[in-house]
């Protein structure tokens, strides 16, 4: 007779939800409640696996994932440790992966299979070193530009953000959690985090259920319906409630609307803001008390939730079964992602074999983000060229070699260009050097590696964009996290500017690039201005009086104020943060190696006092201007120039009446009528003529990308459930509305780019 100390919960041959009930069986208190914790792994791990027990970390280089192992196994149950980390265009943080676009780079590709095989390909980098859940993808809407979160969203429109979230979530989960390569996905932040005061970072959003069913929570039910694991919940409070303990949200609706029966996670330190920041709690007992009776499963980085809750129980706030529920949850993700077999170590062959690997995909995405915003025909450069085997564009032998001056403070700062949440962003401290230069092509390096044989490519930087002053208020919150730095604009530099000139005048093209850097990205730093910082305005307008032409390259987290000298270039590109090709992308595109494809996913001010910009605002105000000023953005959603000209004509809705479970059936006419090849995104936007409550004039429905040949004529066929063409009536209810409706399908959500067609909905 054999003997066996195998407990149930260390069988696998047993189902899921037995284990999880052995196992929880067996825990105390304590350990039901540091299994919901999630601490910081730079700080002392050995306390928060061996005393607070705790069933999760994050931010772990790859020597802490190693400890937190070895700590685990000594720990009574050995219950596995869920790793995260903010994997989020890339894995961040790990020396030498991949980092692609960000989200809005990314967004500005408007292409969901392309980002489901960008979170596909992340996930296995990131599954190779350890670790086990991203808190990926942001469904947040970026409404004020202000916000310097801007960068980390999908843009401004939530179908657009519905569509692209959903693919990165199946990206990321993959063919499901027994599948080693997958990551668990995270929607966050739910939901309403973006909508702040005056751009201000976490700040109370005055948003109504109404306005939040109408187009905050739409992405997120999209996922939560899909299966996307886990929900991380914003920080800020609506209606005076924060969304930790906003039971209509966390209950009513995620959990009893929806049915999801995911995993929660509050943000970083929710539980604890309630009492030092929003000061809507007294202290930690009752903090840690009223996020456990909302639902909350994991609490991230609150030490003080282990006491609290503990304290909670004794003080009869909280019954010692609360924190069963949540348990359960987190367990279940253990067992189902199979940790308890193979707690998924770093594997240093895995590793070796696919960490940094996909530059060809990371290409391919950066070529696709960038947006052509504005060309007179100076692009592309020289009336552009092929590409020998090498990538390196070959002029006709006759043709006389240029010269380009590139200049600009970004042209050729490599960590710069990756942007937020990589590398030296600052989350996390075992990079601080950022990831390895020969990684990373700038706009210098893309033009110096991609011009034809014989051109000249020389380098100015021309200006700076800003220094750092100490905060005044110290270099700490009272929670112990970093108070970011002041920015301070930094000086014309006339001395620099007349170096840039000089190139410029010598050159047959400048290429300027400019934008922002990361001092102005991220939380806690949003910026008051949306301008050009720095010498940056004063280096165009000297370069633009040169009268060479000039391209200016946009390398920008969010869209920026342009002045004049930007506006007029002869060519306007926006590159968000490119990854570590976008420099090759560029310059590919500028050469005409690579047509421009990109369309905006979110609209460009004029003015820093015209927020918001976005275009789906509700209809009825008086007038349609400022006395001042134009309402009418830069560039609105959606534009964005090819190398050729696409003509829209001859749109039909086949069948104009139809009753709400039909499909609205349509064609357009698309043609090329220049002379190169395009890839054209046809947006269909859909406007309810009259509605019951004021709505949106006109909403992005669906969208399609096609590619033409020059000359190519192709009738396009469209097709949208009536089902889709909804309001939120006043009850809160989204409803299709009998009545008739506008089709507007073009190349931009402006009115001048659209063509229209009738039909009606009948009762
Ligand atoms: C706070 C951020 O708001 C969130 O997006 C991020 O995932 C967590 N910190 C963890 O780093």
């Amino acid at each position: 007779m054999t003997v066996t100390t195998t407990a149930p919960y260390q069988d696998p041959t047993l189902g899921v939800a037995e284990r999880v009930e052995d196992l929880l069986a067996r825990m105390t208190l304590a350990e039901k409640v540091g299994q919901m914790l999630q601490l910081d792994a730079r700080d002392d791990l050995d306390d928060h696996v061996l005393r607070r027990h705790v069933g999760s970390v994050l931010h772990t280089s790859p020597e802490r994932v190693l400890r937190a192992h070895e700590l685990t196994a000594r720990t009574r149950l050995g219950i596995p440790l869920l790793i995260a980390e903010d994997c989020i265009h890339g894995h961040s943080f790990f020396e030498g992966a991949t980092i692609y676009p960000t989200q809005l780079g990314m967004a500005a590709t408007w292409d969901p299979a392309l980002l489901e095989r960008v979170a596909r390909a992340t996930a296995v980098e990131v599954a190779a070193t350890g670790i086990h859940w991203t808190f990926s993808p942001v469904l947040c809407i970026s409404r004020d530009l202000r916000w310097g979160r801007v960068d980390e969203t999908f843009g401004e429109d939530p179908h657009l953000i519905g569509e692209l979230a959903l693919a990165m979530v199946r990206g990321y989960q993959g063919d499901g959690l027994t599948d080693p390569t997958a990551i668990l996905a995270s929607a966050k932040h739910f939901a309403g985090y973006s909508e702040t005061q005056g751009g201000r970072d976490a700040s109370e959003a005055d948003i109504s259920r109404r306005k939040l069913r109408s187009w905050f929570l739409p992405p997120f039910e999209r996922v939560a319906r899909e299966g996307c694991r886990t929900f991380m919940l914003g920080y800020q409070t609506m209606d005076g409630v924060p969304i930790t303990v906003n039971d209509w949200l966390l209950n009513d609706v995620l959990r009893g609307e929806w049915g999801y029966t995911g995993t929660l996670i509050t943000d970083w330190d929710n539980v604890g803001r309630m009492v030092w920041e929003q000061r809507v709690q007294p202290d930690y007992a009752h903090a840690a008390a009223a996020a456990v009776r909302a639902g909350n499963d994991m609490i991230m980085t609150t030490p003080g939730y282990f006491e609290g809750a503990l304290e909670a129980v004794e003080r009869g706030l909280l019954d010692e079964h609360a924190f069963d529920d949540a348990v359960r949850r987190i367990l279940t993700l253990k067992f189902e992602l199979g940790l308890f077999e193979d707690p998924r170590r770093p594997s240093p062959e895995r590793i070796e074999a696919v960490v940094g690997t996909h530059g060809d995909l990371n290409l391919e995405v950066a070529r696709r983000s960038v947006v052509l915003l504005a060309n007179d025909g100076v692009l592309p450069l020289a009336g552009g060229f092929a590409a020998d085997d090498d990538g390196r564009a070959v002029a006709a032998t006759d043709a006389r070699p240029a010269k380009v001056a590139v200049v600009g403070p970004l042209a050729d700062d490599a960590q710069t260009q990756l942007g937020d949440w990589a590398g030296s962003s600052g989350q996390a401290g075992w990079i601080a050097d950022g990831h390895p230069r020969e990684m990373i092509s700038t706009v210098l390096d893309g033009l110096r590696a991609h011009v034809p044989a014989g051109w000249t490519v020389t380098h100015e930087q021309g200006a700076d964009i800003l220094t750092l002053e100490p905060h005044p208020d110290g270099e700490r919150f009272p929670d112990g996290q970093p108070r970011p730095p002041v920015v301070v604009p930094a000086p014309t530099d006339d001395d620099a500017i007349a170096q840039a000139v000089a190139a410029a005048r010598e050159a047959d093209y400048v290429v300027a690039v400019v934008g922002d850097r990361i001092e102005l990205v991220g939380e806690g730093r949003s910026t008051a201005t949306l301008e050009l910082l720095g010498g940056q305005v004063a280096l165009l307008e000297a370069l633009a009086a040169t009268g060479t032409p000039m391209v200016v390259v946009l390398l920008a987290s969010k869209p920026l104020v342009l002045p004049p000298a930007a506006l007029d270039a002869a060519a306007l590109l926006w590159v968000a943060n490119p990854g570590m090709q976008g420099g090759r992308a560029v310059a590919e595109v500028l050469l005409g190696l690579v047509e421009p494809s990109g369309r905006l996913p979110v609209s460009f001010a004029r003015h820093v006092g015209q927020q918001p910009t976005y275009y789906n605002q509700v209809r009825g105000q008086h007038g349609d201007r400022y006395a001042d000023l134009t309402q009418r953005p830069a560039f609105a959603f959606g534009q964005g120039l090819s190398y050729t000209t696409v003509e829209y004509s001859d749109l039909r809705v086949l069948e104009p009446s139809l009753r709400p479970g039909d499909v609205v059936r349509a064609e357009v006419t698309l043609h090329n009528s220049g002379a190169r090849p395009a890839l054209e995104t046809v947006q269909v936007y859909v406007s309810d003529l009259v509605t019951s409550v004021s709505w949106a004039d006109q909403e992005l429905k669906t969208f399609t990308q096609v590619h033409l040949e020059p000359g190519e004529r192709r009738v396009v066929a469209l097709e949208l459930p009536v089902a889709e063409c909804t309001v939120v009536d006043g009850a809160g209810d989204r409803v299709v509305e009998a009545g008739d409706f506008e089709l507007r399908v073009g190349r931009s959500s402006r009115t001048e780019d659209l063509l229209a067609a009738r039909f009606t909905v009948n009762a």
